[in-house]
């Protein structure tokens, strides 16, 4: 088993912040123009020293492996992150301690970050999707309310 691999299931044991986010302030979804799967992101917003930050974040994947372990990073790292902050981090910022992501999954880490960006600038959905490609799943996905993860080999 590869390092990456060993961290992606040390990350799998324990997925943190799934589900969804009743009192959220945004949401965001997304499809992989590459393989299909879709992700889904609440945001919840707080005050703090004067600056609104994220205060909590959650994820519902129709995902891979890879996907749903860097959602689960990413909604760790994104606590006490502004808008501008969390807009800053690529797909690969947002996979933290699991490392590199290899050239094959490096369209799950940009699942994620779809996701988030679609959160943070709901109003640029339909634009960010036909720039993506992903235009066509949006009337799915929006249709569609994931309430599991599905966990498919890596
Ligand atoms: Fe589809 Fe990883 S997100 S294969």
């Amino acid at each position: 088993m590869s390092n990456f691999e060993q961290k992606i299931e040390e990350a799998l044991a324990a997925p943190q912040n799934q589900g969804e986010m009743p009192d959220a302030d945004s949401v965001g979804t997304v499809g992989s123009p590459d393989c299909g799967d879709m992700m889904r992101m609440w945001l919840k917003f707080s005050e703090k020293d004067g600056k609104k930050v994220i205060d909590r974040a959650s994820f519902q994947a129709f995902g891979c492996q890879t996907a749903i372990a860097v959602a689960s990073i990413a909604t760790q790292l994104l606590k006490g992150k502004t808008a501008e902050e969390a807009r800053s981090l690529s797909a690969q910022d947002l996979a933290g301690d699991l490392g590199t992501l290899p050239p094959m999954k490096i369209h799950c880490g940009q699942l994620v970050e779809g996701a988030l960006r679609n959160a943070l600038d709901p109003e640029g959905i339909e634009e960010n999707q036909n720039k993506s490609g992903a235009g066509t799943l949006l009337g799915e996905i929006n249709n569609s309310k994931p309430s599991a993860i599905r966990i498919v080999p890596l």
